[in-house]
Formats: structure tokens, C-alpha cells, sequence
């Protein structure tokens, strides 16, 4: 079944004072079948920033529709928004955005918290998410007393502990170091393989080698995509870098 629909998606920025503008998105169109793990990929300044936002309905297009399981969350209104957010999406961002004077498990608690639920339901589903995330023995510790793999994993615990339809992330192993990515690229492919659909936005070739299909996002549109299918990461890490080489040496759409 279609998740996420993505249709037509254009977004001008408009700068306040010399009034130029700026056009991020060209015309993105693409769709999401729920269980997947896609991830998207293009150089600085091609607009995944843009896109991502406009998919946490943290900004507007200028046009186009987004549809999760058919809801336009475009027309949302202002009053709904935060609940919807709460309600459908888990966020990983690269710094991990936890509050530096909450513990990790408050952290992790806090979107359950906004929605009213009573503590022990709150407890019951950390257990196993913890458990699962190997953050058990940090729960009472804060932010910066752990280290940078740790918290992206309460991070990860904090998108999931509402069980979004879609977990949006944003360069997620973009502050770690080698062996935290590693670990939570294997989370991230655990957790898909289990059911949760993911959106990841990477520079990363070896990230995105993990997702099960990778856009490439080219001038403001989707230029092509690769998917995964039964390939090695090793394989399809060596498909997205020749795509790669492809897009910035300005090859052309059919090459
Ligand atoms: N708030 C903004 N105001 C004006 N221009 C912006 C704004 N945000 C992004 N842009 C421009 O839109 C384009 C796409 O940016 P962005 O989505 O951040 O790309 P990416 O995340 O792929 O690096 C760039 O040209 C950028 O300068
Ligand atoms: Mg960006």
C-alpha cells in the first residue's frame, strides 16, 4: 500500500529584502510504499533540505500535494499541525536535537508527554524500544554525559516510542563517527525489517547503500532512481557512486 504520495512539489523562496527568488524545488514527484526504506541523495544546495521540511509540514510548498495514506498534509491547518506531526512522524535529525536538561528518558518520553499518555503506558513501551536500542543503563543519564552513538540512538528511540507511519530523517549519521554509523545503519535496517517505513536524507553513499531504493534529487526535481533489490551494500554502494559521478559531471537523464 502507497504511504506517501509526493505529487508535483515546487517550492520559491522569496528573499525579504531584495526580493529575489530562489527556486528549491523544481517539480518533485515520487511515492513511498509503506515498509520502505528509501533514501535521498543530491548535492548541497539541490533542495533535500527543502523537501524534508515540507514533508515534516515544517514548511509549505509553493505548490503541489502530499499526501500521507491520502491526507494532504499541505492543507492542514496551523491548529492541527503539531499533533498531526506527533501522531504520523518520528524525526532523526543529525544532531540529534535531544534537550540537554531533560535525562535521556524524558527526552525519549517527551512527544508521549505532549499527547497526554499516562506514565506507565509511557514506561511499557520504552522498555522494549530500549532494550532493542541498547540504552537500558543510560535512561537517567542527560545528553551530554553520554556519548554521540548513544544519543542518536535515544534520538531513534524518541521517533519511534509514538510508532510513526513514516520515520523522516535527516543525515542521521552525518555527526558520527565511523563505527556509531555503522551501528546505526544497522538499526535503521533492523528496524525496516520489522515494518517501519523510512525516509533518510544522506549524503552518505554508504548510508544510503543500507535503503532499499535511493532517489537522486538533481536541480530542484528527481533525477533517477536506484533500487536495491537484491544487491550487496558493497554493489549498490558502487551503483550510487557511479550515479553519482553521473550527476556531477552533468550527465544527462538517459546516460
Ligand atoms: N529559507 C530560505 N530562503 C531562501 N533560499 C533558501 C532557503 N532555504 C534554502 N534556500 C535555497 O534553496 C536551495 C535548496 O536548498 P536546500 O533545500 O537547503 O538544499 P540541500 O539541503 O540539498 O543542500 C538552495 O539554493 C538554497 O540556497
Ligand atoms: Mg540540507
Amino acid at each position: 500500500m502507497t504511504l506517501l504520495e509526493v505529487k508535483n512539489l515546487k517550492k520559491v523562496y522569496t528573499t525579504r529584502f531584495s526580493g529575489n527568488h530562489v527556486q528549491a524545488l523544481t517539480d518533485v514527484s515520487f511515492s513511498v510504499e509503506e515498509g520502505e526504506y528509501v533514501a535521498i541523495m543530491g548535492e548541497s544546495g539541490s533542495g533535500k533540505t527543502t523537501l524534508l521540511n515540507i514533508l515534516a509540514a515544517l514548511d509549505k510548498p509553493t505548490s503541489g500535494e502530499v499526501l500521507l495514506q491520502g491526507k494532504d498534509i499541505v492543507a492542514i491547518s496551523e491548529k492541527e499541525i503539531s499533533a498531526f506531526r506527533r501522531q504520523n512522524l518520528g524525526f532523526v535529525f543529525q544532531d540529534f536535537n535531544l534537550l540537554d536538561t531533560f535525562s535521556v528518558q524524558d527526552n525519549i518520553f517527551l512527544p508521549l508527554v505532549l499527547s497526554g499518555k499516562a506514565y506507565r503506558e509511557m514506561s511499557k513501551r520504552l522498555k522494549p524500544l530500549a532494550e532493542n536500542l541498547r540504552i537500558s543503563d543510560i535512561l537517567a543519564k542527560f545528553p551530554y554525559e553520554v556519548s554521540g552513538g548513544q544519543k542518536q540512538r535515544a534520538a531513534v528511540a524518541r521517533a519511534l516510542i509514538t510508532n510513526p507511519k513514516l520515520v523522516l530523517a535527516d543525515e542521521p549519521t552525518g555527526a558520527l563517527d565511523s563505527r556509531a554509523s555503522d551501528d546505526l545503519l544497522e538499526i535503521f535496517s533492523k528496524i525496516n525489517q520489522e515494518g517501519q517505513t523510512i525516509l533518510m536524507v544522506t549524503h552518505s553513499t554508504k548510508a544510503a547503500s543500507h535503503a532499499g531504493r535511493v532517489l537522486f534529487i538533481k536541480d530542484g526535481a528527481v533525477f533517477h532512481q536506484l533500487y536495491k533489490g537484491s544487491l550487496s551494500n558493497e554493489a549498490m554502494y558502487q551503483k550510487i557512486s557511479d550515479t553519482l559521478n553521473i550527476i556531477a559531471t552533468g550527465g544527462g537523464r538517459n546516460e
